[in-house]
């Protein structure tokens, strides 16, 4: 072994070594517990686990655009063949799917891991979080890196060192909380030279996280201008601050004046108005979190006038309805604040409506967890509540369930709307998204005639509430394959810090195809300056 393979290896071994100690000196994570085994660190690693070739046999294939009986073949990560009855020698990992589908693992375009936010960090790191979406059949998702003092390079920054733990692949978007020739410019650095083709900027948050209009319109031109994609926060921030000094003034200081303070109304607002700005710069726009009729109504007229916006429901917002602050006991009331609120049930029901049509295109999580020692920050005051919900486990089960089998969408469809159109959006498919030669293996083996339930006591997830207690469905996950290694099989999760690699997303994606076109056929549209006798 050369040196420098030498120190490659010392340095893997030291990383393990610490991740495993830093583990069992921190109280709150469950390393190398009953629910997840540490890989390579003692806790043990199964054959199958450890083989590099694996052959996934018989099941029905799934990508977003076709379905067929075949066989999977994987070696070193990627998926070599899929084709029927594929021959192979002995050192290979059969796995039999025969009755159950075979398809790209989930891809969560939305979640906060080691997140700063409200005075607290997320209880969920980029070790447990990534777990518990192992867990739940999520092989990628692309978080939420914020810049630390306005600046974007140390954000990023700050993020490439929670994420060194990472179990499997991810991504990151950049949010952007101030403007000036400094954030601009670090904008093209994140996008030539770190990976990122996705700017957030938050409508809401005032005195924090906010953004004013003037921002929000340098930042769609410079968007465009990288071939980037900018995502909304879409909430009247200022008029939010109004509700809730609305509430307090009534004396209404429990979790229920959260969504009091914050109407869907204000949701709408804010989706119409970014709406009409990146037409305005002609730039596609993506809304996170839609969790209202009001601001998926705004999203299907701007999308039906031919304009590029992309409609993120989360699945808190499609499956829960706004009972749960209302909850006497406060930790329960607690757990349920996010914003934009969750909405009555009829919005939810909607939501399935236009992701099953196309209005909405893909779901997220915007997994974002506190425990309940964190929530009770607002014990007294509902606005020092830290605002988040979980979901990254639940995602692929919950959205089975509520969508394909109530017979709203198709498994293919339901490819498209967990995986595909992520990859897509963010201009990383087919390497993933997809089951096809040449894809990174990440693959889930669902079986639609075995059942789910969800409990705080058997998720992965670090914090000690789950929004969707007590749910059961149909539709399981039996298998989880990430970067071709079997993660999660027998409701067993073995997993290796540091195994999950950091994706770069180029700019450009199809949503851009066009913009120049529309451009220039504006510039031409425009009347030649009239000339007027003085
Ligand atoms: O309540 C939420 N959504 N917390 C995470 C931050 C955000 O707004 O996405
Ligand atoms: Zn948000
Ligand atoms: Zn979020």
């Amino acid at each position: 072994m050369d040196s420098l393979a030498l120190h490659s290896l010392s340095a893997l071994l030291l990383l393990l070594i610490t991740s495993a100690s830093a583990a069992a000196s921190d109280p709150t994570n469950q390393f190398c517990d009953a629910r997840i085994g540490y890989g390579d660190s003692g806790c043990g690693v199964s054959a199958a686990a450890s083989s590099s070739k694996i052959l996934i046999k018989g099941g029905t294939v799934v990508n977003a655009h076709h379905q067929e009986i075949a066989d999977v073949f994987v070696e070193h990560g990627i998926i070599v063949d899929v084709k029927p009855n594929i021959k192979i020698g002995d050192d290979v990992t059969v796995l039999d799917a025969t009755g159950k589908f075979v398809m790209p693992g989930g891809i969560d375009p939305h979640t906060h891991l080691a997140f700063d936010f409200m005075g607290t960090r997320t209880i969920d790191d980029f070790f447990s979080g990534q777990a518990a979406a192992l867990a739940g059949g999520t092989t990628m998702h692309i978080d939420f890196a914020i810049p630390v003092g306005g600046s974007l390079i140390a954000g990023f920054e700050a993020y490439e060192e929670r994420a060194e733990k990472s179990v499997m692949d991810y991504g990151f978007h950049m949010a952007v909380t101030k403007w000036d020739d400094t954030v601009s410019k670090e904008m093209e650095i994140m996008v030539n030279e770190k990976g990122i083709n996705s700017f957030k900027f938050f409508m809401a948050y005032k005195g924090a996280l906010m953004i004013n209009d003037v921002l929000l319109l340098e930042g769609l031109k410079k968007c465009k201008s990288l071939g980037a994609l900018a995502m909304v926060h879409a909430e009247h921030g200022d008029a939010v601050f109004e509700g809730q000094k609305r509430m307090i003034e009534l004396g209404i200081t429990g979790p229920e004046g959260h969504a009091l303070s914050r109407p869907a109304v204000l949701e709408g607002e804010a989706t119409a108005r970014a709406i009409r700005l990146a037409a305005f710069v002609n730039t596609p726009l993506y809304v996170v979190h839609v969790m209202s009729i009001d601001a998926m109504e705004e999203i299907a007229k701007a999308r039906k006038s031919g304009q590029k916006v992309i409609g993120e429901p989360i699945v808190a917002g499609l499956v829960l309805d706004d009972s749960g602050p209302w909850d006497p006991d406060f930790v329960t009331a607690a757990k349920y604040v996010m914003s934009p609120p969750i909405r009555a049930a009829g919005h939810g029901k909607a939501l399935q409506a236009a992701l099953s049509t196309g209005i909405l295109q893909l779901v997220g999580t915007d997994h974002c967890v506190f425990n309940s020692t964190q929530k009770s920050l607002g014990i007294d005051d509902f606005r020092k509540i830290p605002n988040g919900v979980n979901g990254i486990e639940e995602r692929m089960h919950l959205v089975w369930d509520t969508m394909v089998e109530s017979g709203q969408i198709s498994v293919s469809d339901y490819v498209r709307i967990t995986s595909t159109e992520s990859a897509r959006i963010f201009n990383i498919y087919p390497r993933k998204g997809a089951i096809l030669a040449g894809s990174d293996a990440d693959i889930i083996i669902l079986n639609p005639n075995s059942s789910f339930e969800i409990s705080t006591s058997t998720h992965h997830s670090r914090t000690d509430t789950n929004v969707f207690e007590g749910r059961r469905g149909k539709g399981k996950v039996e298998v989880t394959i990430a970067g071709g290694r079997i993660v999660w099989i027998n409701d067993e999760l073995k997993v290796t810090p540091g195994s999950g690699k950091y994706v770069k997303m180029p700019p450009f994606s199809y949503l851009f195809a066009g913009i120049d076109k529309v451009d220039a056929m504006y510039f031409s549209s425009l009347k030649a300056p009239v000339k007027r006798a003085w």
